[in-house]
């Protein structure tokens, strides 16, 4: 029982585990909370176990996120318990000034607060001249609220391409990310000569994830799909040659990394009573932490092809949960540690094993 479980485990300050929890699929489906979802997070927040939000979605500023988490799921989330796909974008403020963002029109804000310098999105393109995306459905209206006014877009280069979330607009998307793939140097409107693996500037992808959960019964396609079209385009206009790009995200050891630092800080936090604080680690990107101060992590996720085997890969315990992608009889890329009906009975199971 619950009550046994606590009994047994209040011995100690339980900092020697911790959990990572995926959100769509696991918390939440859609914005509604998963049945269980809540009793979890309170029964880790109970025993002081160090626990954080470790998703592919994005969009919106961490804060805002754990913000609306806290309030669906009746449970005090900090900001510096989430790690989003783009949260690592955080640090690459230094190595790229001029920056297209793509994603839903909220990453603006995201992006202007990380610290890019000029954050463009297709959107203040498509605004200036309708015709470099043929086949947009956003209106006029939409666009003289949404887009925003830059000095001049085309007299100094693009430095990176990044995609924050899943685009709305996926044709204007596509269109103005190839030009600038295959731009002079980055520069908007022009046509590099030559074809290379190496696009004329780099492209960060913040998840790879082909298929998601919502509330629809069967899986939707998610930034993985959109990645494949622009991979698959570049191909085609370079003669064959593979689009040398950038994805971060689950199943990626860079995000597992990012996360486990963001985990061990917080770790601290709780052990040191500071988790009012705002202050917020910015791991290095690709740098593993030293050393773990866990004896085992839990990864709670539905996706197999994210959560699970990107557990795997990097050494975490994996539970897989039902709520979500996976249903049972799928292909399996590697072996859960635990498959269970929801995140509730994940959590439950895993404190057994402490005890
Ligand atoms: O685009 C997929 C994303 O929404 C998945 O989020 O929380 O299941 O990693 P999550
Ligand atoms: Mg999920």
């Amino acid at each position: 029982s619950l009550f046994g479980i606590k009994r047994a485990l209040t011995r100690a300050l339980h900092t020697d585990i911790a959990f990572a929890f995926d959100i769509d699929g696991v918390l939440l489906r859609s914005k509604t909370p998963i049945p269980g979802a809540s009793e979890a997070l309170k029964l880790l927040n109970n025993e002081k176990i160090p626990y954080i939000m470790l998703t592919n979605g994005g969009g919106v500023l961490e804060k805002q996120r754990t913000e609306f988490l806290s309030d669906a799921l009746d449970v005090e989330i900090s900001p510096l318990q989430i790690v989003q796909s783009h949260t690592p974008f955080k640090a690459l403020v230094n190595r790229h000034k001029k920056v297209l963002c793509c994603g839903v029109d909220t990453v603006r804000e995201v992006a202007e607060t990380y610290g890019f310098e000029t954050v463009v999105q297709p959107v203040d393109i498509l605004a200036l001249n309708k015709v470099i995306s043929p086949f947009t459905a956003a209106s006029d209206e939409y666009l003289k609220r949404v887009a925003r006014k830059h000095k001049s877009l085309s007299k100094t280069p693009f430095e990176a391409i990044m995609v924050f979330n899943d685009p709305r607009d996926w044709a204007t998307d596509i269109q103005i990310i190839s030009d600038l793939l295959n731009s002079d140097r980055g520069y908007l409107g022009t046509l590099r000569k030559g074809t290379s693996e190496q696009p004329s500037i780099p492209i960060y992808f913040s998840n790879d994830d082909l298929l998601w959960a919502n509330h629809y019964h069967l899986n939707r396609f998610g930034q993985g799909a959109f990645r494949i079209i622009i991979n698959s385009l570049y191909s085609k206009l370079n003669g064959g040659k593979k689009l040398n790009d950038v994805s971060i995200g689950k199943p990626t050891k860079l995000s597992y990394d990012f996360a486990n630092h963001v985990l061990i800080d917080w770790r601290q936090k709780l052990i040191d009573g500071t988790t009012n604080s705002t202050e917020q680690l910015l791991p290095e990107l690709g740098i593993s932490p030293k050393a773990s101060p866990f004896e085992k992590v839990y990864m709670v996720g539905d996706n197999p092809a994210s959560d699970i085997i990107g557990a795997f890969n990097y050494g975490w315990e994996s539970c897989l949960v039902r709520t979500g992608v996976f249903s049972d009889g799928d292909k399996l890329p590697c072996k859960p540690t635990m498959i269970v009906d929801n995140v509730l009975q994940a959590v439950i199971k895993s404190l057994e094993g402490h005890n």
